[in-house]
């Protein structure tokens, strides 16, 4: 058969032009990393062309014996590498993994208690407008005045008002998550308590990341964030989960379909199961350790240059700056610093005076240049160039006026195209970058 090439070579030129632009740019959208040839490879295997509805030994179509076997592989990878009894490998991704959780644990309007999304809460924990608000009861802890977790306030909130479930594990949150305490809280009002370990699922299995396994009843993940697998989630239960309620794999399953989906993504099932055995490995233990060392050196370097880091620094694989003090909005800086080539994204920081669209802050972490080999030496040039990108764009403070604001920035974006600072950083980014291969 034809190749891509032949048959659709305008898809084909956009792919390779994707490839251009991963090579050549700083990467540091915390949530997005460099899958491995390998996981790729699975990702786009035969198993593409699969229907396996069910569960493998209970499917609903014929001709799985071999799909049986990979969802089994897959499944065990990932009890044996998480330590957890139950793992269900079928969500498509880590939104429909949280709505399956709440679907096999809820009834309509029960409450659910998550981090805001205005402090660094998943929009799938309560957050406006989600399924997760639209058929359950979202109540809404918040981040204290230093920015950290405030398990008394925490505690009070939940015995005020009894959620069925409390929801940990964050978006944006810089700081080592006490899953303990979390089960405290959730062991004295009742509650199941579920740890969303989407973005440090990675640093967890490394060893660099508490593990909930002891603490939380039920655990989401998503496999394409710290993991570096395909797009992808899991669904575990823990032996604690088992305990309180020896039916949660059941009611998981039946969730998954026919509550939510219907046949899993078996390239997807051969995909994780490869980053799986890849991140059992020593090497992966060695990454997550540097990710972690890499954002520490990076916050402390950008701390040099002023910035105001959200809770001051960060312990795990991402930095939130708020920065008001540098008089420029998240849209703007974000804009900014892609032209000088460097990917992050804008975000919200606690007690943003801005909505999610423009914010006051901006996201970035070290997985995805970790992966490509950068250790501390560079992160001291990237805060460089961090700074002097964001200083092109001080000043540049959104207009109060929501009205004024999308022809300030059909201004703005007109303006800052054509600045020579930012140019000139791209190229010495796209310098550094052909020193890393990406895999
Ligand atoms: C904590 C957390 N949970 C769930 C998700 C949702 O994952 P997905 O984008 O795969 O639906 C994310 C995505 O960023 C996340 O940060």
């Amino acid at each position: 058969m034809a190749d891509l090439k032949k048959v659709d070579p305008q898809v084909f030129e956009l792919i390779k032009e994707e490839e251009k632009r991963q090579r050549e740019v700083l990467e540091m959208i915390a949530s997005e990393n460099y899958a491995s040839k390998a996981v790729m490879e699975a990702l786009g295997s035969v198993f593409t062309n699969k229907y396996s509805e069910g569960f493998p030994k209970k499917r609903y179509y014929q001709g799985n014996a071999v799909a049986d076997k990979i969802e089994i592989l897959a499944t065990e990878r990932a009890q044996k590498l998480f330590g957890v009894p139950y793992v269900n490998v079928q969500p498509l991704s880590g939104s429909p993994a949280n709505s399956i959780v709440y679907l096999s644990l809820l009834e309509y309007k029960d409450k659910l208690m998550g981090l805001s999304r205005d402090f660094g809460g998943h929009i799938t924990h309560g957050g406006p407008l989600s399924l997760s608000a639209r058929f359950f009861t979202p109540i809404h802890y918040e981040l204290g005045k230093d920015n950290m977790l405030d398990f008394e306030a925490i505690e009070k909130l939940a015995i005020k008002e009894k959620p069925k479930l409390i929801i940990c594990g964050f978006t944006a949150y810089p700081r080592i998550i006490d899953f303990k305490k979390f089960a405290s809280i959730a062991d004295k009002v009742g509650a199941y308590l579920m740890a969303d370990i989407a973005h440090i699922a990675g640093l967890i299995v490394a060893g660099v990341h508490p593990s909930p396994i002891l603490y939380a009843h039920i655990i989401t993940t998503t496999t394409h964030k710290t993991l570096r697998g395909p797009r992808g989630a899991m669904i575990m239960v823990t032996k604690k989960g088992l305990k309180k309620d020896p039916d949660l794999p059941k009611k998981i399953e039946t969730a998954v379909i026919p509550g939510m989906q219907g046949g899993p993504h078996d390239n997807q099932t051969a995909a994780i199961a490869v980053a799986l055995k890849e991140a059992a490995t020593p090497a992966f233990k060695k990454y997550s350790a540097q990710i972690v060392k890499n954002a520490k050196k990076l916050a402390s370097e950008l701390i040099k240059f002023k910035f105001n880091l959200v809770s001051g620094g960060t312990d795990n694989h991402l930095i939130l700056i708020d920065l008001r003090n540098k008089k420029a909005n998240g849209a703007a800086a974000a804009l900014a610093l892609e032209l000088a080539g460097i990917v992050l994204n804008k975000n919200g920081v606690p007690f943003d005076s801005l909505p999610p669209y423009w914010t006051s802050g901006i996201r970035l972490g070290t997985p995805a240049i970790t992966t490509r080999g950068m250790k501390e030496k560079e992160m001291v040039k990237i805060a460089k160039w961090i700074n002097e990108a964001v200083d092109e764009v001080s000043g540049e403070e959104m207009p109060e006026d929501k009205e004024s604001r999308s022809a300030y920035w059909k201004e703005f974006r007109n303006k800052i195209k054509s600045n020579k600072k930012l140019a000139s950083i791209a190229k010495e980014v796209k310098a550094l970058c052909a020193k890393f291969p990406v895999p």
